[in-house]
């Protein structure tokens, strides 16, 4: 057995974070003839170990430092492995001069817990991020998402991995440990070598911060010394506007085995694939056809795009060193998907993508321009929805939503999907002069969430609306019913202004206590954490709601309880 099944197989018992030092670690046997430097890996967050955001100096360029703002003084940030079906919690301290959040990009966590601009920790504070995991395995990331802040945080080095991982994906018989690589892309001016500033143009921030030079986990020119077995490769678009066109520079096909969300329902070959910020996509490569001694380059291919998109880059060399073997193998089949069907959609929305004068809110989602106090669409909880993203601008607009998985339906009609577009997505790259439909189902948390551009510039300027996902306010459960906790009427009631709302659990579980109007609309959140098993209260007081009726819904990860109870002034 290999270590790291060994390590995943017996953290089964519900440790959050499994630490697994060096897996990467290679013994340098041959002289290099060709220059770069090795590919860097961020050390992984152990358990009880903080995040602090704070300057610092890193060496990215060999022999000179780069100030970074990040965390743990680690570009990229450090990598958090967690077990799908474990309860993920980390302090966050804000050591900063600025405000900062950190946004969990991906993953469907409770609004509070979601790192938004409107949430952000300020200077000097702390905060504790915790929620459950109940998503599938798949490779996830996370970044600072502050008010006009989040492209310069990025930029800056504020961007790490997070990797889920589950018990269903090992049975696929996957490359591990050693063989399982992830991969950050991102890119910086080479005008500013070696620092990483952060300072766009009027014309970048219509475009996008492009860099020239591109890094990968943080590495210029790396290279990476390969065996002659199938690898796979994790690959996150961290930049802040670059869409790299993914391909070998012998034009080797590689197999595509997931998207944003996870593992694909089959093993896709291709020999290229779009990848715009936000996006991950996971593929499948086989060294051994090569020789040792010999490399293959990862490369974004030209494409034509506008401005700098588009251009030659190299990525990262891969250098044949020896035989081993991973292990891994191409699986026949992968867990299959349930796609939505467009005739159980009950409703529409669509966004229009439009582009105006130079200036602020240049980027705008339906004319409007992002105001973190304003609900700008009351979209229902369990309901399948098409959306369309119409883009009617020349520029690329990688559409990210918060809180939700969803899937593509069409590019401009067609419904042939490209491997990377079918799938669970949480970014789709909608092309100038696109419209591409997905379709949309909330079934996790309600509450406030984000529907943004990823271009981070974009998104920065104001292309972000917030969306509120609503509960249904009929009381019966439209779920199956909950067999892990109950939910008693609250005492006194009717009340005025406090009342003390008893429930029982009978495994611990991540609950979220939420009050609603008849209107279906959230009032707010009055609790949201981890409780063990057993009997549980707490008390409601509200002085500023008008007599009448409201809701209070005790949700455990996607099941809930409601009931009805009356203020009474
Ligand atoms: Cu990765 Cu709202 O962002
Ligand atoms: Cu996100
Ligand atoms: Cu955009």
């Amino acid at each position: 057995m290999k270590r790291r099944d060994f390590i995943i197989k017996s953290s089964l018992a519900g440790m959050a974070l499994v630490a697994i030092p060096n897996i990467y670690s290679q013994d340098r046997i041959i002289t290099k003839l060709q220059a770069g430097n090795p590919l860097r890996f961020p050390p992984e967050l152990q358990p009880g170990e903080s995040l602090i955001f704070n300057s610092a100096e890193v060496e990215v360029w060999p022999g000179t430092t780069t100030q970074i703002l990040g965390l743990n003084n680690s570009y990229p940030g450090p990598t958090i492995r967690v077990q799908k079906g474990s309860d993920f919690s980390v302090l966050f301290e804000n050591q900063y001069t600025e405000e900062a959040t950190i946004h969990w990009h991906g993953l469907l966590v409770p609004e509070l817990m979601d790192g938004q601009p409107k949430d952000a920790v300020q200077p000097g504070n702390n905060y504790t991020y915790s929620f459950p995991v109940f998503q599938r395995a798949g490779t996830y990331f996370y970044h600072s998402h502050a008010h006009h802040l989040t492209a310069k945080h990025v930029y800056m080095g504020y961007a790490g991995f997070f990797i889920v991982e589950d018990e269903e994906e090992l049975q696929y018989g996957l490359p591990t440990g050693a063989y399982d690589i992830p991969l950050l892309i991102q890119d910086r001016h080479s005008v500013y070598q070696p620092q990483f500033n952060y300072s766009p143009s009027m014309m970048d921030r219509m475009l996008g911060y492009l860099g020239d030079v591109p890094l990968v986990n943080g590495t210029p020119e790396a290279f990476f010394d390969v065996q002659k077995t199938l690898y796979r490769f994790r690959i996150v678009n961290g930049s802040n506007a670059r869409v790299y066109k993914l391909g070998f520079s012998d034009n080797s096909p590689f197999h595509i085995i997931a998207t944003d969300g996870g593992l694909k329902d089959e093993v896709v070959p291709t020999s290229s694939v779009f990848l715009s910020p936000g996006e991950r996509i996971e593929i499948l490569f086989d060294f051994a056809p090569y020789n040792i001694g010999n490399s293959i380059t990862l490369q974004s291919q030209t494409f034509s795009g506008i401005g700098n998109q588009g251009t030659l880059m190299e990525l990262l060399r891969f250098d044949i060193a020896g035989d081993l073997s991973s292990g891994g193998t191409a699986p026949q089949e992968l867990p299959p998907i349930d796609y939505y069907d467009i005739n159980d959609i009950s409703g529409t929305r669509t966004f229009t993508l439009s582009q105006g004068i130079m200036g602020t809110g240049m980027h705008r989602i339906n004319g409007l321009t992002y105001d973190m106090n304003r609900i700008d669409e009351v979209i229902p909880f369990n309901k399948l929805e098409e959306w369309k993203f119409v883009n009617n601008t020349n520029n690329y607009h990688p559409m990210h939503v918060h809180g939700v998985l969803f899937q593509v339906y069409s590019r401009n009609g067609n419904t042939i999907l490209a491997p990377n577009d079918k799938g669970w997505k949480d970014t789709v790259l909608v092309n100038p002069n696109e419209t591409v439909q997905t379709l949309v189902k909330f079934i996790d948390y309600s509450g406030t969430y984000l529907l943004h551009c990823h271009n981070l510039e974009h998104e920065d300027d104001g292309m972000m609306l917030n969306i509120e996902i609503d509960n249904p306010t009929n009381i019966e459960n439209e779920d199956p019913s909950p067999n892990n906790f109950e939910l008693s009427q609250n005492y006194p009631n009717p009340f005025n202004p406090s009342t003390t709302i008893n429930y029982k659990l009978t495994i611990a579980g991540f609950v979220t206590i939420s009050i609603f109007n008849l209107l279906g609309r959230k009032i707010e959140t009055i609790f949201t954490g981890h409780k063990s098993s057993g009997q549980h209260s707490i008390v409601y007081t509200n002085k500023s709601l008008a007599s009448g009726t409201y809701i209070y819904e005790l949700r455990m990860n996607d099941r809930a309880l409601r009931k009805k109870m009356t203020l009474l002034k």
